[in-house]
Formats: structure tokens, sequence, C-alpha cells
């Protein structure tokens, strides 16, 4: 894993914006995997002041809660579209997320899993990390050759997210996501952290001994793995 520090959170947000530049730049129809959540806010923000064109990309988004509908202020479809796509020129068709309503969740994985290997795979996939080591939503115990299914959240990912939603009661139990192995099969990854509440498992993922109860450190297999931290979430890994 190749580890870049940066001084603060614009600053890792603006370098992984520069490395999707560079990307765009050598095949402007590269293939994406994209992250919601709060660490990757700065870096869609970033790209967007870039004003990159980005009118050939295909994007695939790791996950999305089962059970709510697109228009759901905290679905993952609400978010891409305020955060990102409002903003950029991918074209509609371009952009994937699964629909966590579909009353036959395999079927929509299986759809998603086609269209990603239709696309040619993904050029590069950005993730952000939980405070239990989930990437995507593959929460511990998800097995490294899983693809894109249902699962189940953990408590702890629920309670963590509860901050987005009115009552933690809200949040769903559920969610579709992409696996670690349709992950693990992008040319390139890319995680962002930020924050010292990351900072332990930040260490787990570059330093820890590899196993299926930290999903993270599956990456450790993966030959084009960059982590991009800011300094408090890098504050663990000299220890
Ligand atoms: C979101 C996702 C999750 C988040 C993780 C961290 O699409 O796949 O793995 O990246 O839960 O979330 P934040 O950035 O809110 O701490």
């Amino acid at each position: 894993m190749n580890v870049e520090i940066y001084a603060d959170y614009t600053a890792l947000s603006e370098r992984a914006a520069e490395i999707l530049a560079e990307l765009v730049q050598q095949k402007p129809n590269a293939v994406l995997g994209l992250p919601t959540g709060s660490t990757p806010e700065g870096f869609y923000a970033a790209v967007v002041r870039m004003g990159l064109s980005l009118s050939q990309v295909r994007s695939f988004n790791l996950d999305e809660y089962v059970g709510l509908p697109r228009t759901h202020d905290q679905s993952y479809y609400t978010f891409m579209d305020q955060h990102f796509y409002q903003h950029v020129d991918i074209p509609l068709e371009n952009r994937y997320i699964l629909d966590g309503t579909r009353p036959d969740p395999e079927e929509e994985c299986r759809r998603y899993e086609e269209a990603i290997a239709a696309a040619g795979g993904m050029d590069l996939v950005i993730l952000g990390i939980g405070l239990n080591g989930h990437i995507g939503f593959n929460e511990p115990g998800a097995a490294w050759d899983a693809r894109t299914r249902k699962v189940a959240l953990a408590e702890r990912t629920r309670q963590a997210n509860a901050r987005h939603f009115e009552r933690p009661e809200l949040v769903p139990e559920h969610a579709l996501t992409m696996g670690i192995g349709t992950i693990l099969e992008a040319k390139r990854v890319l995680v962002l952290a930020s924050g010292e509440a990351k900072a332990a498992i930040v260490r787990e993922m570059v330093k820890g001994v590899p196993g299926v109860g930290v999903p993270a450190t599956a990456l450790q297999r993966h030959p084009q793995v960059t982590v991009l931290l800011d300094k408090s979430a890098a504050a663990l890994l000299s220890r």
C-alpha cells in the first residue's frame, strides 16, 4: 500500500481529485467506483471546482440502502446527485447506482455485476473506511471473494450513520453493496480517511494482520492501492 499523508482534509481531498484528473486525462472513458459518506464530500467538491470534464466516464456507486426510495434525502442516489452528479457532465446513462427498492435484490445485484463487466471492469475505485473496517458495506466477516449482494448492516455502522437520520431506528438494516471480490478486481484503489476517529482502523488496514474480521485488510492483497490520509487519520501509523 502506498500511503500519502496530507496536512488536512482539504489537501487530501484535492489530491484525490488530482488523481482522478490524471486518470481521466490518460483514459477519458475511465470506469469508476464511487463512495458516499462524509469523507468523500471534499473530494467531490474539489472535482467540481476543477471543472473537470467527465463526459465519457462511467461510474458505479459502491452501495445503497435497502428500502429507501431514490427520492429519500438519505438515499445514496440523493447524496450523489447533490454532491456530484448535478455538477458534472457524466451522462445520465453512464451513472449506475444500485436500487435498494427493487423487489428482487439478487437480480438487481446480478445486473450490476454484469454492467461493471460490460464496461470492462473498474479502472479506479475510491473508498472510505468504516470505523469497524468495512469497505463499501462489506462488514466484518464478509468473504473476500464476495460479489455485489444484499447485506445486513453492523450495529456499529447503523450507529455511526444515525447522525444523518432523524432518529437512529430509521437507519436501514440492510444495504446492497459491491463485494470485496468486486472491489479487488478494480485496477487501482484509492482509500480516503480523515480525522482521529479513523486513526486506529487505518493502522489496522495498513499494518494489521489480514483477516476477514477487518474487511479493509483485504486491500493489502491488491497491488495498486493508494491511501490518502490527513495527519489525524495517520496519527497511529508510526507506532
Ligand atoms: C459509503 C461506503 C462506506 C463509507 C464508510 C465511511 O458509500 O461505502 O464504506 O465509506 O462508512 O463513511 P464516512 O466517510 O461517513 O465516515
